[in-house]
């Protein structure tokens, strides 16, 4: 290891020694949970009216912000639990509500909490009709996930009272608006795009059937969901709920800090979502299959990869440096859904890259292996889902996660407004010069 020295005779004691060979000072920083506080370095100083010493890590590579129950990740390992349930045991024995409830609540609910939890999300499902006629200004070809995010951060506006973040039962009522209506509000946005009529919930049906009756309902009196397809979308949900300081659920944190409501917070997390490195990757697959053609031309297209003409969509992780276990789970879930919907012919493009590349030096180097991503928007286009609404099934189980985020930082006093430092290499003071005068 570079840089390593003998033992100190602070040897033993949970702090760290910092020598400032500058003016040969020594610091001693206490350590918790294997991490210093920037803050700590701040005494760090040459001259007693220095600003004093930070840290600098653009993107946060290794900057905790915050300290979290919620979800852990050992991403060198492939391992993933919300509330330290593995989500292996979650997707195969559990239910998207329920899971929403334990990643919002920190338990697995009792019979009587989860009636109750599902009587009161099936409750706050309908939107205002208003916003029936904000979704009818968009164009016909608009993006389902532009329409998610401006519809939710006008939700905000028929509720006033999401103004009360310090107010318990408020953030509960806000909570379940945004778990229940994410669906119809992703449906309503669906129609749209189709010139289909919105279709209201179903109250006999689960939260995944119910989502696929409000995309799908034509003429017939009731819509009844495939069960294979219905558990698969719900198993799908499960798999997005959380995942950890993630690029939305640190955009719900810090638009949320500003002590804005809830619904323009999850405007923010859903548009850093939409973003092709995060969310929008599970289209970017498809798009990538469909450029590739066919199975012969893999080699050639990780060739291009290689030499840095683009990158290989679905693959790679900052936390994970290991299968991300959520992709196992879908390709598992893949082989049923194609046994209902037929075979989605791009599977074998997809597993003929998966081979080549997890036998190649750069991506074993690297640590690339297949995301969530990769997998999931096979299903989708199997399911009969636009690509465009790929990222949007993505929102839905995400929302769970982002508003247990956004209610942790709300009750973790350690947390004030979300406001980075910078370095400035800009230009010093110079004065004003007129235009007739510049060069
Ligand atoms: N294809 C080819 N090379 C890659 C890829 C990829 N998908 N991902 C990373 N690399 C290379 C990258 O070029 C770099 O190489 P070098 O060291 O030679 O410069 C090295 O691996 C490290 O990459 P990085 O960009 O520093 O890694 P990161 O942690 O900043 O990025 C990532 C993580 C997910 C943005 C990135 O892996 C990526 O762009 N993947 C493709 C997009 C994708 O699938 N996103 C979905 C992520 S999972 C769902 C979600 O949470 O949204």
């Amino acid at each position: 290891m570079p840089n390593q020295t003998p033992a100190t005779p602070a040897a033993g004691k949970n702090t760290l020694t910092v020598t400032d060979n500058r003016t040969g000072k020594q610091y001693e920083i206490p350590i918790q949970h294997d991490t210093i506080r920037a803050i700590d370095l701040r005494q760090i100083k040459v001259k007693d009216d220095d600003f004093g010493m930070m840290s600098y890590d653009p993107a946060f590579m290794n900057t905790a912000s915050c300290i979290s129950k919620i979800t852990y990740i050992d991403g060198d390992k492939g391992i993933l639990r919300y509330r330290g349930y593995p989500i292996e045991q979650l997707a195969e024995k559990s239910n998207y509500l329920e899971v929403a409830y334990l990643v919002i609540h920190g338990e697995l609910p009792t019979k009587a909490q989860y009636d109750q939890w599902v009587k009161d999300i099936m409750m706050h499902r309908l939107v205002h009709e208003n916003i029936k006629k904000l979704m009818d200004g968009f164009n016909y070809d608009s993006h389902p996930m532009g329409m998610l995010s401006s519809t939710v951060a006008a939700l905000g506006t028929f509720y006033p009272d999401a103004k009360n973040i310090h107010d318990p039962a408020s953030r509960k009522l806000q909570i379940l608006r945004l778990v229940a209506k994410m669906p119809t509000l992703a449906a309503f946005a669906f129609r749209h795009s189709v010139s289909r009529p919105y279709v209201y919930p179903d109250d006999e049906l689960s939260y995944a059937g119910n989502f696929l009756n409000m995309l799908l309902k034509m003429t017939e009196k009731k819509y009844t969901p495939n069960p294979v397809l219905e558990r698969a979308l719900d198993i799908l949900f499960i798999l997005h709920a959380d995942h950890e300081q993630n690029c939305s659920a640190n955009a719900m944190r810090s638009v949320g800090s500003s002590h804005v409501d809830p619904f323009s917070a999850t405007a923010g997390a859903i548009a850093a979502l939409y973003g092709p490195l995060h969310g929008a990757a599970n289209a970017e697959v498809l798009y990538m299959l469909d450029e590739i053609g066919s199975i012969n031309k893999v080699p050639a297209f990780v060739k291009e990869v290689k030499e840095g003409k683009g990158r290989l969509m679905g693959f790679g992780h900052r936390v994970y440096k290991n299968y991300d276990p959520r992709a196992k789970i879908i390709k598992t879930l893949a082989d049923q859904v194609f046994e209902v919907t037929g075979r989605n012919p791009k599977l074998d493009i997809a597993l003929e890259l998966e081979r080549i590349a997890l036998e190649d030096e750069y991506f074993i180097k690297r640590k690339l292996y297949p995301n969530v991503d990769f997998y999931s928007g096979l299903i989708y286009q199997a399911m009969g889902f636009p690509v465009e609404m790929f990222t949007v099934l993505f929102a839905i189980g995400r929302t769970s996660g982002w508003v247990s985020q956004w209610q942790e930082l709300l009750t973790d006093p350690e947390q004030k407004i979300a406001r980075p430092r910078q370095i400035f290499l800009g230009y010093d003071a110079r004065d004003y010069v007129v235009m007739g005068k510049r060069t």
